[in-house]
């Protein structure tokens, strides 16, 4: 199998495409509500640290990996990992690289839709527009029934759902280098002069409540007793995670379009520094200065904490209800937001798509159709059952990559050895990873990535176990079979690669 492997086209191809999969919704939603509730400035204490510490280190791992099993044909966990530690259940560990990127596409794709289906009510000035004298709550009424009827799900939110379903699809046919990749060298650019036109124009939004360089001062004013919170370290390490899209098996997926001797450590930290680019400026910029300038400060703590969600789709379309050209800024956010959603969910499908093709020869296009039919049935749970989604994204998107990461750095620095590990990460670079940087690989980062997942699992594993309703036991059911049927997958693509040697 894989002696056709596509390769990237060029190398900004390559860093465009790495950070298309990186820069998402966390970038402008997460990080914001987050930071703003974890201590403000003194959040970016333990976001540095845990950058330093797990982020990198693990980002150059998934980057040398994915390189490493790209060279002998495979672009998925299941064979690399056997690949890298010849022992018949690292398959089966590598399964999660299958799972967890599968689980979460089911529920993002629904999610990014939403994206495109308020781009297209505010290009339209189809969003609520209220008489800005009422008093806030009743003000926000109307932006906030909207949401509850869009997510019912309204037909017109199943269209757009599938709109997008076939979006992707289409992506994700045209290939490694000229769907992904074209894909990414237009999304990108685009994506990063919206959001700057939305931080200017943010930047100058001044009402009787406040204005944005208050929203500025607001977000980054440092609470350092919050340093004291355990609470607030894990969202550090958590968000770090998210952006960057670690552990979910799409990095190394990438990487493994990759050439054998190509430089993955300045190419690893040119995407992850867009990544940064774009959330701590462009991300922190935006959505909370506006709600600050709008709602005023005393208001905007209740904002960040009414959640992500409630942000993107009703504080900020009612923010810019009421501004000169709003419903072009509207269309700003929400497009900036879907471009941002679609260069990560197609990140998220290729592991499927790749594990189709690498080991049984599939055709992209068989791979992809059955990728795309098979996460459209999936979503159909997180789409009816809102419960269902948080328990989806709690253990694929929150508790299995953190495990995941463990895994595969344990794997690749421990089983395949350091010093092997060391060369391939180096192979090909310009500019060496200092040598300090070993220690912290092999030593630092599985025990910090211990401690986590140790003091992630007892602060909220009690809770997420006793919650069982109906939606909360269908995730779990279809989570478990998805499961049981990668890993009779990879079972038998495991006998096929005995079969060929
Ligand atoms: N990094 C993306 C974000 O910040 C989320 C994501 C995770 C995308 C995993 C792809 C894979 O929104
Ligand atoms: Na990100």
């Amino acid at each position: 199998a894989g002696e056709f492997r596509e390769h990237w086209g060029s190398k900004l191809g390559l860093i465009l495409a790495m950070a298309g999969n990186a820069v998402g919704l966390g970038n402008f939603l997460r990080f914001p509500t987050q930071a703003a509730e974890n201590g403000g400035g003194a959040f970016m204490i333990p976001y540095m640290i845990a950058m330093l510490l797990i982020a990198i280190p693990l980002m150059w791992t998934e980057w040398a990996i994915g390189r490493y099993g790209g060279s002998k044909g495979h672009g998925t966990t299941p064979a690399i990992f056997e690949l890298l530690w010849r022992n018949p259940i690292a398959k089966y560990i590598g399964a999660l690289g299958l799972f967890v990127p599968f689980v979460v596409l089911c529920y993002y794709v629904y999610i990014e839709s939403w994206t495109l289906g308020y781009s297209f009510f505010s290009l339209f000035g189809m969003l609520p527009h209220p008489d800005p004298s009422l008093p806030q709550k009743e003000y926000l009424q109307p932006f906030e029934e909207f949401l509850r009827n869009y997510t019912r799900p309204s037909p017109v939110a199943y269209l757009f759902f599938l709109i997008t379903m076939a979006f992707n699809a289409y992506i994700l046919y045209r290939g490694i280098r000229g769907g992904i990749e074209k894909f990414a060298k237009v999304a990108m650019p685009t994506l990063f002069i919206l959001a700057f036109i939305l931080m200017v124009r943010v930047i100058l939004i001044e009402t009787p409540h406040g204005t944005a360089v208050q929203g500025l001062d607001f977000l980054w004013h440092p609470d350092f007793s919050q340093l004291a919170n355990p609470k607030v370290w894990l969202a550090a390490a958590g968000q770090v995670f998210f952006t960057l899209s670690l552990g979910f098996g799409a990095i190394i997926t990438y990487a493994s379009y990759i050439k054998k001797d190509d430089d993955i450590v300045a190419s690893g930290l040119s995407a992850a520094s867009l990544n940064e680019l774009a959330e701590v400026i462009l991300g922190g910029s935006i959505a909370i200065p506006a709600a600050v300038a709008f709602f005023g400060v005393m208001n905007a703590t209740s904002v960040a904490k009414s959640g992500a969600f409630n942000l993107a789709f009703v504080s900020l379309p009612a923010i810019f209800s009421n501004l000169t050209g709003g419903d072009v800024i509207g269309f700003f956010w929400f497009f900036l937001l879907f471009f941002a959603g679609a260069t990560s969910s197609v990140a998220i499908a290729m592991p499927v798509v790749a594990f189709l093709e690498d080991e049984f020869s599939f055709s992209r296009k068989v791979a992809v159709t059955v990728t795309v039919i098979f996460a459209f049935l999936v979503a159909q749970v997180p789409i009816f059952m809102p419960k269902a989604l948080s328990e989806m994204d709690f253990w694929a998107g929150t508790f299995f990559v953190v495990l995941f990461a463990l895994l595969e750095v344990v794997i690749f620095f421990w089983l395949f050895g350091g010093e092997r590990a060391w060369e391939e990460i180096n192979r090909g670079a310009l500019f060496k990873v200092p040598r300090f940087y070993y220690y912290v690989m092999k030593f630092v980062t599985p025990v910090v990535l211990f401690i986590i997942l140790v003091a992630w699992s007892v602060s909220s594993l009690p809770a997420v176990l006793k919650s069982g309703d109906l939606q909360v036991w269908t995730a779990r059911f279809v989570m478990i079979f998805v499961l049981a049927l990668q890993m009779f997958m990879v079972y038998l693509a495991g006998k096929r690669r005995r079969q060929e040697v």
